[in-house]
C-alpha cells in the first residue's frame, strides 16, 4: 500500500518521467498523490495521478521523490498526502508503512517548537530529521530520525540543494535500479523496470544514500553492508489499447498461464510435491484470493489422503504452538508483500517450520525470505481484484495434486477449455445476467467442496469492484440459519461438480422453494436454473472454468454500475500493513 519512487540523476530528469514511473505503481494506492525535488518545489493532488501531470510544466529535476497514497492515518486531502515537510519546507520526505509511535514523536516535536501541518503518521519523520540536522549533517540527522521509528516503513528523504536521497526500509519493500549516471528507487521493480535490469534489493533496516553513480547501504544493525546486484529480465507489457481496464485484459489473457506455469517450473513443482509429500504437518497462509486459492489446495491434498489446515494469514499468531520444525508452511500471495502473510511466515519460521510459497512477483519479499518459492509466470496484474494470478494459484496446486496422484495431466486441455470461456458469445451471455443482477441489493452463492472455492472467489470478486453484497456458503450450511434472508427474486449462483451434484442441487431446490433465482454454473443444466451459465466438464479443475464466467460478471457488474474496476474504493492492490 503506498508506491515511492525516488530518482538521483547527474543530469535533470524530467518530473513528468518521473511521474510515468509512479504511475507503474498506481496500484498499491491512488487516494492522493504528489512529488517533491532538491529544488525545493513540491505538488500535490487528490485522486489519480493524472491529476499531477496538470500540475506539471516542463519542469526537471536532479533529484525527484514521490508518491502516491493509500491512507491510512488522516482523510484523503491534499494536506495529507505525500511528500511531507519540515518547519522550514527545504526537507521532503514520502513514506509507504504505518509509524506506530507517532503520537510520543509528534508530542517530542511539539515540545520543540515543531509545526505540523497534516494529520498523518508520516509527517513526524520530517520533522525529526529537521530536528537532528540542527547539530548533524543531513545523512547523521537521517539515520536519527530513522533509529527512532517503530513500525514499518520504507521511507525516502530529501533536502532542498542537497543531491542525494537518503532512504531506509523496515517490513516494507525498497529496491534500488542502477542506471547509468542515474540511480532510482521504488517500492517495487516493475516501477524501475523499463530504465534499467540491474536491482539490489534491501533487507529490513537497511539505510540507503543513493547519489547518481554511487550507492552506500548501511543496517542500522549490521553496519556497512553490501548486498549483490541482480539482473532481472522481465518483460514490459505494453500498454493493449483493445481493452478499456486491466482487469478485462488480464481475464482475457488467462489462458496463457497454462504455457508457462509448468515449462518454466517443472523441477521446481517435483521438489514442491516432494515436501509435501514428507511433511508431518502442512499449514496453507494467505489472504483475500491467494487464502481462497489455498482453500481449494486443502481440497485436493484431503483427496489425497493428506492433512493439511488453510490459516488465514492475518490470525496465524493464533495458532502459533501447532506449528514446529516438522511443519511445512505454504505461502501463498500475488505479490509477495502481503503484511499479514509475511508477519505468519517469519512466526513459523521462528518456530523452524520450512517454508515453500507459491509467488507471481518475482524479487518479493515472500519470494526472498522463503525457504523454496514456485513463481507462477503470469506476469505482473495490475488490477486490484486478483484474476490472472488467481486461476494462476489453482493451476499450481493443480500440476502438485497431479504429480502426487502420479497422475497424467495436460495444460494444453485447460488452455482450450479457459479459451472457449473466453469467447465473445460467452462474455454477451454473461451481460445479459449483469443486468439482471445489477440492481440486487444480496447475492448469494453456494457449492460444496472445490465448488465451494469458486462460490468464496467469485463472492469477493463481486463485492470488491460492484460493491453488491455477495456471500458464499458452502451449499450444506446454507439451512443452518441463513436461509432465513431468502425470498422471491434473491438470486443464487449455484456452482455444481460431479462429485458433489446431487446434495448441491438439493439445496439450491430449497432456496428456489422460497422464491430465490437460481444461476447454475455447471456443465449440466438441470430444471432448478432459471439461468445456466453453461461451463466445460473437468474434475478437479474446475474450479477454474467456474471462476472465469465469475470474473467477467463481477467485471461487468462493476462497469454497469459506474465503478473503475481496475481502482476499487479504500482498496488497494498489495496490502503492505497489518
Ligand atoms: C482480491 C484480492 C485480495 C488479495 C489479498 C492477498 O481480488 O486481490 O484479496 O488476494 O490482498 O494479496 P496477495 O495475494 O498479494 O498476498
Amino acid at each position: 500500500m503506498c508506491g515511492i519512487i525516488g530518482i538521483v540523476g547527474k543530469q535533470d530528469f524530467e518530473i513528468k518521467e518521473a511521474l510515468k514511473m509512479l504511475k507503474r505503481l498506481e496500484y498499491r494506492g491512488y487516494d492522493s498523490a504528489g512529488y517533491g525535488t532538491s529544488s525545493g518545489n513540491i505538488a500535490k493532488c487528490v485522486g489519480k495521478i493524472e491529476n499531477l501531470f496538470e500540475k506539471v510544466n516542463n519542469e526537471k529535476a536532479r533529484v525527484i521523490i514521490a508518491h502516491t497514497r493509500w491512507a491510512t492515518h488522516g482523510n484523503v486531502s491534499e494536506k495529507n498526502a505525500h511528500p511531507h515537510a519540515d518547519c522550514k519546507n527545504e526537507i521532503f520526505i514520502v513514506h509507504n508503512g504505518i509509524i506506530e509511535n507517532f503520537l510520543e514523536l509528534k508530542n517530542f516535536l511539539k515540545e520543540r517548537g515543531h509545526y505540523f501541518r497534516s494529520d498523518t503518521d508520516s509527517e513526524v519523520i520530517a520533522h525529526l530529521i529537521e530536528e537532528f540536522n540542527k547539530e548533524n549533517n543531513f545523512e547523521e540527522a537521517c539515520k536519527k530520525a530513522f533509529s527512532m521509528l517503530k513500525g514499518s516503513f520504507a521511507i525516502l528523504a530529501i533536502k532542498k540543494g542537497y543531491e542525494k536521497i537518503v532512504g531506509i526500509r523496515k517490513d516494507s519493500p525498497l529496491v534500488v535500479g542502477i542506471g547509468k549516471n542515474v540511480n532510482y528507487i521504488a517500492s517495487d521493480i516493475y516501477a524501475i523496470i523499463p530504465y534499467t535490469k540491474n536491482f539490489i534489493f534491501l533487507h529490513n533496516y537497511d539505510i540507503i544514500i543513493l547519489d547518481s553513480n554511487s550507492i552506500r547501504i548501511e543496517n542500522l544493525k549490521e553496519g556497512k553492508v553490501k548486498r549483490p546486484i541482480e539482473k532481472i529480465d522481465v518483460e514490459i507489457e505494453e500498454e493493449d489499447n483493445n481493452f478499456h481496464h486491466y482487469m478485462i485484459k488480464e481475464i482475457m489473457e488467462q489462458h496463457k498461464i497454462f504455457d508457462y506455469i509448468f515449462e518454466k517450473n517443472k523441477e521446481n513443482f517435483l521438489i514442491f510435491a516432494d515436501r509435501i509429500r514428507n511433511s508431518k504437518k502442512i499449514f496453507f497462509v494467505a489472504a483475500g484470493s491467494s487464502f481462497h486459492a489455498s482453500i481449494y489446495g486443502y481440497y485436493l491434498l484431503a483427496k489425497l489422503g493428506i492433512y493439511s489446515q488453510p490459516i488465514l494469514a492475518s490470525e496465524f499468531k493464533n495458532f502459533k504452538n501447532l506449528v514446529d520444525k516438522d511443519t511445512l508452511i505454504i505461502a501463498v500471495s500475488q505479490s509477495g508483500e502481503t503484511a499479514d502473510v509475511l508477519d505468519a511466515i517469519r512466526i513459523a519460521k521462528s518456530m523452524n517450520s520450512k517454508i515453500y510459497s507459491i509467488v507471481n512477483v518475482y524479487g518479493s519479499t515472500l519470494m526472498r525470505e522463503s525457504d523454496y518459492y514456485l513463481l507462477m509466470n503470469c506476469g505482473f496484474e495490475r488490477g486490484v481484484a486478483a484474476t490472472k494470478t488467481f486461476t494462476a494459484q489453482l493451476t499450481a496446486f493443480y500440476i502438485l495434486y497431479k504429480i502426487l496422484k502420479n497422475e497424467e495431466f495436460s495444460l494444453e486441455e485447460l488452455r482450450a477449455k479457459v479459451l472457449d470461456l473466453l469467447g465473445k458469445s460467452r462474455r454477451e451471455f454473461i451481460d445479459k445476467i449483469s443486468e439482471v443482477l445489477k440492481e440486487k441489493q444480496h447475492i448469494f452463492l453456494i457449492g460444496r467442496g472445490i465448488s465451494y472455492v469458486s462460490a468464496l472467489e467469485a463472492a469477493l470478486k463481486i463485492k470488491e469492484i460492484s460493491y453488491i453484497h455477495a456471500e458464499a456458503f458452502p451449499a450444506g450450511e446454507l439451512k443452518h440459519g441463513t436461509l432465513a434472508l431468502i425470498e422471491k427474486d434473491v438470486p443464487c449462483i449455484v456452482f455444481l461438480d460431479e462429485e458433489n451434484k446431487d446434495e448441491t442441487l438439493s439445496n439450491a431446490y430449497e432456496v428456489k422453494a422460497r422464491g430465490g433465482t437460481i444461476i447454475g454454473v455447471s456443465p449440466f443444466n438441470d430444471p432448478v436454473f432459471d439461468i445456466w451459465i453453461k461451463i466445460p466438464d473437468g474434475r478437479e479443475d474446475i474450479v477454474i472454468y467456474q471462476i472465469i464466467p465469475m470474473q467477467i460478471l463481477a467485471y461487468l457488474l462493476a462497469i454497469k454500475k459506474g465503478n473503475n474496476p481496475d481502482y476499487p474504493r479504500n482498496l488497494a492492490k498489495c496490502v503492505t500493513v497489518k
